[in-house]
């Protein structure tokens, strides 16, 4: 894979292992090898690029695309290596959502949110005494909600160019033959050691006998063996036969419930993308049951007016302005938006002009507004999702975000099959009307019902530039999401930046309650004391998102950046 003027490669893994024979993986030309590959933060590719949370994700589905796939092919192949190789949030136990634009201009929005178990209940988080009970709706066998991953894959088909037993053969190679795991990915499984003994009463590929160090190798024969049987009997071969029948039995080893006729049920579903136009852009990004689109289109909408551009880059001018729109478009999200089958989202209204004016007719540029004086909560979600963006030589344009909702999701791994099952059940509101244990509140619109989607704030998102394709852009972050993705936008189109500095700026995030902006350590210390002095309350936190974007350029090359903040990394040609 030639790549023209990588601008940063980050960090080198490669050590080699004795015992394992190294054997490069994906089509005839075996372009990707798992025991020798680099992380590389940003790239210009003259015909295809992918951008998403790990090395050999992303290198997987670029060389899906050089051997004859399109983005769709790409985007099956990406996510498939992802569950494998980031099992954090990369999945075939959770849910995501696919946003894109075919090079013939038709938009399609997939939606394959995790479902609640059809004996779910409105109050099944509670006690005895009806207080919340997080330790329920965050781990073990009762967190979770019915997968949708593999339904969202299949759906996704019809818009591939290869066939199934292609894209999955790298996620089975990598799975089955392993692959060096990062420095990061290291840590993260050393420090998440007890809470898997804990959720876990088998042996699960991610303990080891002591600890995990950098250059070892992951080897998950388990899931090896549930792709396999993928790869073999379709949809089926996760819904029906002896995968289902190993998650209805890891369901009854605990207290969970997703039954035999939950997995048969489960369909991915198409949402009619949210569409809006922003300083001569033309924004897409996904409907409800994410609150993502409704987001960034209220925040934008409510800040055209004002010339940000000339305000300056984190000047204190335009980033009180920007955090005046998060509070009012949050405060609505908690109020209005859950799964659009069940609750009636006033989409037109959340977005309309009138109605956008008017939440922001008290805005005060010389003072911190207050969100006691705005009614409405808000709900919290975790912030282990992974974003993936990929635009392939035809002009497809991808944006995929995809979740277990925790880190490692309810951090049980159904027996047998290798996979970790999702917690989204804690994106509910678990008690509507009453603060969580985050100490913000969720709204009747999110109540738990069989069937229903939890509302989610996965914002995958395209921008096109006189018609055309010119940005994919997503990213992780529970309620962070709609906000980095506003950042990025507004970066971008008034801050003229590259897709580069967009992503990796210092970011900042109101979410309306708590009323604080959570600002990242970098953040210009100068605008923060500014802030200060205006009244409102901030608080420094580690990194926001970990965002992946590609920009067309003017010569058409495709600018691919992945976020600085993880092993993110980018792959092209
Ligand atoms: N679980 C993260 C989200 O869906 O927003």
């Amino acid at each position: 894979m030639k790549m023209f003027k990588t601008l940063c490669i980050c960090f080198l893994f490669g050590i080699i292992q004795p015992s394992i024979a190294q054997v490069s993986i994906v089509g005839a030309g075996k372009k990707v090898d798992p025991y020798h590959y680099a992380v590389v933060k940003n790239g210009q590719f003259r015909r295809a690029s992918v951008s998403s949370a790990h090395p050999l994700a992303s290198l997987v589905g670029a060389a899906i695309m050089e051997q004859g796939g399109n983005a769709f092919d790409a985007g099956i192949a990406t996510q498939l290596a992802l569950a494998v190789v980031y099992p954090g949030a990369g999945n075939i136990g959770g849910g995501g959502f696919l946003l894109a634009r075919q090079s013939n201009g038709e938009l399609i929005g997939l939606d394959y949110r995790e479902a609640a178990p059809s004996k779910a209940s409105r109050d099944m988080y509670l006690d005895k005494n009806g207080n919340a009970v997080a330790a329920l709706s965050q781990f073990g066998h009762l967190a979770s909600g019915v997968p949708g991953t593999i339904a969202g894959l299949f759906a996704t088909l019809p818009y591939a160019k290869l066939p199934f037993k292609t894209l999955i053969q790298p996620a089975i190679d990598l799975a089955e033959k392993g692959f060096v795991i990062t420095e990061k990915q290291v840590n993260s499984f050393n420090s998440e050691r007890d809470a898997f003994i804990k959720n876990n009463n088998h042996p699960i590929a991610f303990v080891k006998e002591g600890k995990w160090h950098v250059g070892d190798t992951l080897i998950q024969k388990d899931l090896a063996a549930t792709l396999k049987r993928i790869q073999k009997d379709g949809a089926k071969g996760f819904y029906d036969g002896e995968t289902a029948a190993l998650i209805v039995a890891e369901m009854q080893k605990g207290n969970g419930i997703i039954s035999a006729d939950d997995l048969m049920n489960y369909t991915a579903k198409l949402r009619n993308p949210i569409e809006f136009d922003y300083r001569g852009h033309h924004i897409i990004s996904f409907a409800p049951p994410s609150s993502g689109g409704i987001l960034i289109n209220q925040m934008l909408k409510m800040i055209e007016k004002y010339p940000v551009g000339s305000y300056g880059f984190q000047s204190v001018k335009s980033v009180q302005l920007m955090i005046e729109a998060e509070r009012r478009s949050y405060a609505d999200r908690a109020e209005h938006m859950g799964d659009p089958d069940f609750w009636k989202v006033p989409v037109k209204t959340l977005t309309s002009d009138t109605y956008l004016a008017e939440r922001m007719k008290d805005y005060n540029p010389d003072k911190a507004g207050s969100s006691a004086a705005v009614k409405a909560g808000s709900i919290h979600e975790s912030e282990e999702t992974t974003h993936i963006s990929i635009m392939d030589a035809a002009g497809n344009m991808v944006s995929i975000t995809t979740t277990l909702n925790g880190g490692y999701g309810c951090k049980t791994v159904v027996g047998g099959a290798g996979f970790l099952l999702n917690n989204e059940m804690d994106d509910f509101s678990v008690k509507p009307g009453v603060p969580n244990m985050y100490g913000a509140v969720g709204g009747e619109a999110n109540a738990i019902a069989p069937g229903k989607r939890m509302l989610s704030s996965m914002t995958p998102t395209l921008i096109l530039k006189n018609k055309k394709p010119y940005v994919v852009i997503g990213t992780p972050g529970g309620t962070t999401i709609p906000t980095s993705v506003f950042q990025g936008i507004v970066n971008i189109v008034d801050f003229k930046m590259s897709a580069s500095d967009a992503i990796n700026k210092p970011k900042f995030h109101h979410q309306w309650l708590p009323d604080a902006v959570m600002i990242e350590k970098d953040f210009d210390a100068n605008t923060k004391k500014q802030l200060i002095a205006m009244g409102y309350k901030v608080t420094e936190r580690d990194g926001i998102g970990r965002t992946e974007a590609i920009r067309l350029l003017s010569d058409g090359k495709r600018e691919t950046a992945a976020d600085i903040r993880g092993d993110d990394s980018v792959a092209g040609f």
